[in-house]
């Protein structure tokens, strides 16, 4: 089989009505990823560089998506008038990748998956055809085109649904809208289509026929996963794309040994270590790792963060910050941005860390507040501490040493540091730098009258 230069067109013109959303259908996300961007992970795992989407209305939503797919080319479609009219779009860019093979795909069937986009190379190279469609064999067809055979197996072509006879109503084969062209082979056919069928389009499906009259062979590449032909038309069919996604993609995480425990949503590209837990009514996104015997959740968030081994993390929000190993988190805590918790911090209910660092074994047990600040290892703080970081114009840091003990209710008015070994007393508002193994005490004397509750009694009688 003789490799050859391969290139790739998205279909993604479609608008997608029924959806009743201002984005185009292509970015509706299943499992918090843009349809499309599904499909451009296909087809670059499939190993293939040269891309080009057609797009539809909303261009500006579309590249700001495939902004982070500089390598894609952009072809604009300014009128549906089909999936081979789609494709005429991008001809230049067909032109340029003549001399191999072009796969065409649906933007909105984000299951069409690599390994069924190489199989189905490997056959169309093997059978020297000219063009080979993807199929699948599916229990209900309805709306799909149809895969229609000659006697010994080979492909005759694809007749939609409007335009199916009674008895090609009932092929359950059908064309998952992915095909691998030859791609000389596709510039011939593409200028002889018509929209003469039932919806008045221009139909890619119809260059099968129109191959085989230039006397070059069809094929079709038939796979078992039936979900790479699906798509989802309104919000009910994107529930059940995500309910998919969601049962796939946990399989994928508990086959790597990890437990996942009632709903977890967890979204493509997330690791998580062997033994670790998953509890309930968690989520799990963006680029986050998570090392091995962790138990996370139950009620987290996790975006965008790097987690150790034998962490914990009890209703915690976490967005990109880094917890180190063997540390707890929770319940009801909040990790926002460029926090770093060292190893075996300790964090308890109602805690908020922001922009900091954390050094290893700190305790932050209960109602505290800690933005932009650095703190030592073996700190300990008491109930309620907040670090005043910010003065009204800018935000400044809080600087506190290793095994610092900061009393409960102690204010921080940053900048201000606090030495090692130094210890604020309960209560008290830090506004100067603290040397180290001093003590720190800003209180009004305490006075007792005795008595004074009777006395005042009396006096509001008279
Ligand atoms: C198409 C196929 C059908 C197949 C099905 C699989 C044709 C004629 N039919 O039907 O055989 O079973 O996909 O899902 O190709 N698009 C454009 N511009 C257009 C029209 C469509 O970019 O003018 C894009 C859409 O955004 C979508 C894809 O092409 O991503 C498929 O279009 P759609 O209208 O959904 O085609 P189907 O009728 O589903
Ligand atoms: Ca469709």
């Amino acid at each position: 089989m003789s490799e050859s230069k391969k290139s790739a067109i998205i279909l993604a013109a479609g608008d997608g009505k029924r959806m009743k959303s201002k984005k185009p259908k292509v970015l509706m996300e299943v499992a918090f990823q843009p349809m499309l961007s599904w499909v451009l992970d296909s087809v670059k795992q499939a190993g293939i560089e040269k891309i080009a989407v057609i797009i539809g209305n909303n261009a500006e939503l579309l590249e700001k998506e495939l902004g982070s797919h500089p390598d894609c080319k952009t072809f604009p479609q300014a009128e549906r008038k089909g999936t081979g009219h789609a494709v005429l779009q991008a001809a230049a860019f067909l032109e340029e990748n003549k001399d191999g093979d072009v796969l065409v795909l649906c933007g909105d069937a984000p299951f069409m998956d690599s390994t069924t986009v190489n199989e189905a190379y490997k056959l169309h190279k093997e059978k020297n055809h000219a063009v080979t469609v993807i199929t699948a064999e599916v229990e209900n067809p309805f709306g799909y085109g149809r895969i229609v055979r000659e006697k010994d197996g080979g492909l005759l072509g694809i007749v939609e649904q409007k335009d199916c006879s009674e008895e090609q109503r009932s092929i359950r084969e059908i064309n998952s809208g992915g095909y691998w062209f030859n791609t000389a082979n596709l510039l011939e056919a593409l200028p002889l289509l018509t929209d003469e069928n039932a919806n008045r389009e221009y139909y890619l499906t119809r260059t099968v026929e129109l191959i085989r009259n230039n006397g070059r062979f069809a094929g079709a590449y038939k796979s078992d996963n039936g979900r790479i032909v699906l798509g989802a038309n309104d919000r009910r069919g994107l529930r059940e794309l995500n309910r998919i996604a969601t049962e796939m993609l946990n399989d994928e995480i508990s086959d790597g040994g990890v437990d996942i425990i009632g709903e977890v949503f967890i979204q493509k590209g997330v690791k998580i270590g062997q033994d670790t837990v998953i509890l309930p009514n968690t989520i799990i996104k963006g680029d986050t790792v998570i090392g091995e015997g962790c138990v996370i959740g139950p009620n987290s968030f996790i975006e965008d963060c790097k987690i150790g081994n034998e962490v914990t993390l009890n209703n915690v929000q976490a967005f990109e910050s880094c917890v180190e190993d063997g540390a707890k988190v929770g319940p009801f805590v909040q990790l926002r941005p460029n926090t770093t918790l060292k190893k075996g911090v300790k964090i308890g209910d109602f805690v908020e860390v922001k922009n900091s660092v954390i050094g290893e074994k700190t305790s932050i047990a209960h109602l505290t507040y800690i933005g932009d600040s650095d703190v030592g290892a073996g700190v300990n703080f008491g109930c309620g501490c907040v670090t005043a970081n910010y003065d009204g114009i800018a935000k400044h840091r809080t600087v506190i040493g290793d095994n610092a003990f900061i009393g409960c209710n102690t204010n921080l008015i940053a900048p201000v540091t606090v030495g090692e070994n130094a210890t604020t007393a309960a209560g008290t508002t830090v506004t100067k730098n603290v040397p180290a193994n001093s003590l720190a005490i800003e209180r009004g004397q305490m006075n007792v009258k005795e008595n004074w509750e009777k006395n005042f009694l009396r006096k509001k009688k008279k």
